[in-house]
């Protein structure tokens, strides 16, 4: 696998990849006492437990289970395999990898690899045609016309396609790929003489990218007139529009960094956007936001602003999509347009600042705009429709959980409606007694319970005591090595052998305290769940000689009791087989003695 990249440069790939910062690429993290905690994302779960240490450069699920190093949460949340984590954090740090590392073997089946590439070819030659070219100045023409600057152009590589009849089809099977992949993957149509042509022709190209940046599929705007407006690539394996945003791959680490998103409808929203200086944008590509999407955008940031056309389709969607979003957990947010604009049109006539002042910074809460919008169902001149809206409002109302922020509306609600707010409020009260309101998800206590139940096992002592030492001897080498003089790998629990048999091994090597970098070497996951484990169990810094003597005391005692039982209850055996029930008796009073000394000594 990995065997070309020496360990020196793994370490350094490892170490200039912050865990905290990476994982943050994909969780919201907080920081609570000495770790961060999040949701995990590998586990549906509304209270965290997820931990990252940023000391010990490692993570661990309380919940699942899950655990590891900056290279094993890759290779869990990507599908990578080492290697490509390696080359991710990598490309990520910007450190060079030696070439004969770059073609290494992909977790992605030939044909996928194939279709990636005939993706980025096809992208390149579109874009250099639109750029450079006679045969794209249309398209160059038509996005300058709308205002794209040439910058733009080239961070979306956006393109065009020449009406010609086979000029890509050829470009493609010069470079080796066969016609029929190309058909499947919907680059190229099949006419009924059976030649192959280019699906765009004649159109501005839009490559969509996935998460990593990887051009998985195109969408291609007619130029005026022609249908249908948008021709997309059809849904793959590696194009699935309910599963991605656009621009997703480019807008991530604003979206972390804002903690807040801006959801549009269109291509030509997110890039007219993306230009006049918002980078937190993405976009559905002509569906309606699924649930994947919803809990995508939830893991990357707290608010999500949607920012749909202001038409009655747009008013529809935007609610949709905000429900999904608050099951999700997000705070939503609904930027509106004056005079039914889109928001490509609104930044062209205004300007990208007015956008951020008159349009995002002006957002409306979902209440808000959840009060205008049910009163479409309603005829608010009629007495019984009214107290129906109100009550209607009220149950949405009781699930905010901040008081302040409750009493706002209920007064926006008494002023319109003429009902006094102590009314509304005993109204809300009700409401809120039915939902069993008044919970936080952040809630410290919870998780700490959590921790503490998952932590504090009852365990017998010899196990703790075992359990302690580890994670002191993961910490220290001074304290690894006294153990490993004093009792060597007579631990009483098989897997703390191993670990201690792998830590040894691993400070001899002279490598640093490091627990991320030891895990590396435990290719067993169970194993490697229990160091983990181990790993984040608290230690103090100043553990005193005694302290240790005194693990060592019980581990020590357990073992020689241990063996001593074992081998009275083998003898008692025997004795059975040769039919003395005296002696057998006797062994057997030796045997609880033992046992009670045991439980005495622990
Ligand atoms: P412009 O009209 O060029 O400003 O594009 P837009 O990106 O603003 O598109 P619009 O708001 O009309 O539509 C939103 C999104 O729906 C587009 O970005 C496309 O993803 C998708 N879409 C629109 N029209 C079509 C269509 O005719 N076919 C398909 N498959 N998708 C479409
Ligand atoms: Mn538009």
């Amino acid at each position: 696998m990995a065997n070309q990249i020496s360990e020196e440069l793994i370490e350094q790939i490892r170490s200039t990849n912050d865990i905290v910062d990476t994982i943050g690429e994909y969780v919201q993290l907080k920081k609570q006492g000495r770790n961060y905690l999040g949701l995990c994302p590998f586990h549906g779960e509304k209270t965290p437990s997820f931990s990252v240490s940023q000391e010990k450069q490692i993570f661990h699920c309380f919940g699942c289970g899950k655990g590891g190093n900056v290279f094993t949460f890759l290779m869990e949340i990507e599908s990578f395999n080492f290697y490509e984590a390696i080359k991710h954090l990598a490309e990520r740090a910007g450190i060079e990898l030696p070439n004969d590392a770059i073609n290494q073997e992909s977790s992605l089946s030939k044909e996928s690899q194939q279709v990636l590439s005939a993706h980025e070819w096809l992208m390149k030659l579109y874009h250099h045609l639109i750029r450079y070219t006679k045969d794209g100045k249309q398209g160059l023409d038509y996005l300058q016309e709308r205002g794209i600057t040439t910058e733009a152009i080239d961070t979306f590589q956006l393109g065009f396609a020449p009406n010609t009849k086979d000029f890509i089809a050829t470009f493609l099977e010069k470079k080796g790929f066969h016609p029929q992949m190309l058909v499947k993957y919907g680059l190229l149509v099949r006419g009924q003489d059976d030649s192959v042509t280019d699906r765009f022709r004649g159109r501005v190209v839009f490559p969509i990218r996935n998460h990593l940046g990887k051009t998985v599929a195109f969408g291609a705007r007619a130029m005026e007139g022609q249908e249908p407006k948008y021709l997309n690539s059809p849904e793959s394996d590696l194009f699935q529009k309910g599963k991605m945003l656009y621009n997703f791959d480019l807008a991530k680490k604003h979206i972390r960094k804002q903690n807040e998103v801006v959801l549009f409808e269109g291509y030509m929203d997110v890039i007219s956007a993306y230009q006049s200086g918002v980078h937190n944008v993405v976009a559905t590509m002509g569906t309606a936001l699924t649930e994947i999407q919803a809990k995508l955008l939830g893991r990357y940031a707290e608010t999500v602003i949607i920012c749909y056309d202001g038409d009655n389709a747009g008013i529809e969607a935007t609610y949709k999509a905000a429900k999904l979003l608050q099951q999700t957990g997000c705070q939503v947010k609904i930027a509106s347009l004056k005079n039914n604009l889109d928001p490509d049109s609104y930044i062209k006539e205004f300007g990208g600042d007015a956008f951020k002042r008159e349009v995002l910074e002006a957002s409306q809460t979902f209440m808000s705009f959840y009060m205008q919008y049910i009163k479409k169902d309603y005829n608010l001149s009629l007495e019984g429709d009214r107290i129906e809206y109100v009550e209607e409002i009220l149950k949405e109302l009781a699930k905010i959980e901040s008081s302040v922020e409750r009493e706002f509306y209920l007064k926006e609600l008494s002023a319109e409606f003429n009902i006094s707010v102590q009314t509304l409020l005993e109204e809300i009260e009700q409401q809120r007694q039915k939902l069993g309101a008044g919970k936080d998800k952040w809630e410290k206590d919870r998780y700490t319970n959590k921790v503490e139940k998952s932590r504090g096992k009852l365990l017998p002592a010899y196990h703790n005591a075992e359990r302690q030492l580890l994670a002191y001897m993961l910490q220290n080498r001074t304290i690894a090595d006294k153990v490993q003089e004093e009792i060597g790998v007579s631990f009483n629990i098989d897997d703390h052998k191993i670990i201690a048999t792998y830590l040894y091994a691993f400070y001899e090597e002279d490598n640093p305290e490091s627990v991320s970098m030891f895990i590396e070497r435990i290719t067993d996951e169970k194993l490697r769940k229990v160091v983990i484990e181990l790993a984040l169990i608290p230690t103090q810094t100043d553990i005193s000689d005694k302290e240790i003597n005194d693990y060592i005391q019980i581990i020590r005692n357990e073992s020689s009791t241990g063996v001593s039982i074992k081998q009275l209850k083998a003898e008692q055996r025997l004795a059975e087989q040769q039919q003395d029930p005296i002696k057998a008796a006797q062994i057997a009073l030796k045997i609880i003695e033992l046992q009670r000394q045991v439980k005495h000594l622990n």
